[in-house]
C-alpha cells in the first residue's frame, strides 16, 4: 500500500507525493548518478579517441558496449510495470503526455547509442566515432535533465502551466 507522504521536510522543503514515488525515485536518482559517473568517463574516451589518443580499440569498444547495457538496464527500470513512470502517472496523471515522451526518447536513444555500439565495431575508433558518441550523450544528457526536472516537480509540487 502507498502511503500519502506530504509532510516530510528535509532542509525546509515540503517533499510532496506518495512513499511509492520517494521510494522509486531514491533508486533512479542512484541509477542517474552512475550513469552520470559512465557519462563522464564516455566524455574523455571522446577526447581520447578524437585526438588519436583512445584507448586500444577492444577497450573502446567494450566501454562503449557496457554503457549501452547500463543504460537499456535504466531504462528497464524507469518502465517496469507498476515502476518509476507508472508511480509518477498514478501520483501526477497529468503528467501523463510527457512521461509518454520521455519514454519514446528511450526507444530513440537506445537506437542512437546502439548505433555507436556498431559504429565502434565497424570502424574501431577514430573522430567520426568520437562525434557521434558526443552527440548520443548530448542527447542523453538533454533526456536526463527533463526526467530529473519532472522528478523535482512532482517532490515539490510545482506545476507548468501547460499541465493544467
Ligand atoms: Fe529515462
Amino acid at each position: 500500500m502507498e502511503l500519502p507522504c506530504r509532510d516530510v521536510e528535509p532542509s525546509g522543503i515540503r517533499i510532496r507525493g506518495s512513499t511509492g514515488v520517494l521510494r522509486r525515485s531514491a533508486a533512479i536518482l542512484a541509477e542517474h548518478e552512475a550513469l552520470q559517473r559512465s557519462v563522464r568517463r564516455m566524455r574523455g574516451l571522446c577526447q581520447a579517441v578524437a585526438l588519436g589518443q583512445g584507448p586500444p580499440v577492444a577497450e573502446t569498444r567494450r566501454l562503449i558496449a557496457g554503457f549501452l547495457a547500463d543504460l537499456l538496464t535504466n531504462f528497464a527500470t524507469e518502465e517496469g510495470e507498476d515502476g518509476y513512470f507508472d508511480s509518477l502517472v498514478a501520483e501526477r496523471p497529468g503528467l501523463d503526455a510527457r512521461v509518454a515522451h520521455l519514454h519514446a526518447e528511450h526507444v530513440q536513444l537506445a537506437e542512437v547509442m546502439d548505433g555507436v555500439r556498431i559504429l565502434a565495431r565497424d570502424e574501431g575508433q577514430g573522430p567520426h566515432l568520437a562525434l557521434t558518441l558526443e552527440r548520443a550523450l548530448d542527447r542523453f544528457q538533454a533526456h536526463e535533465r527533463a526526467e530529473n526536472q519532472l522528478l523535482r516537480e512532482v517532490l515539490l509540487g510545482a506545476e507548468r502551466r501547460d499541465e493544467q
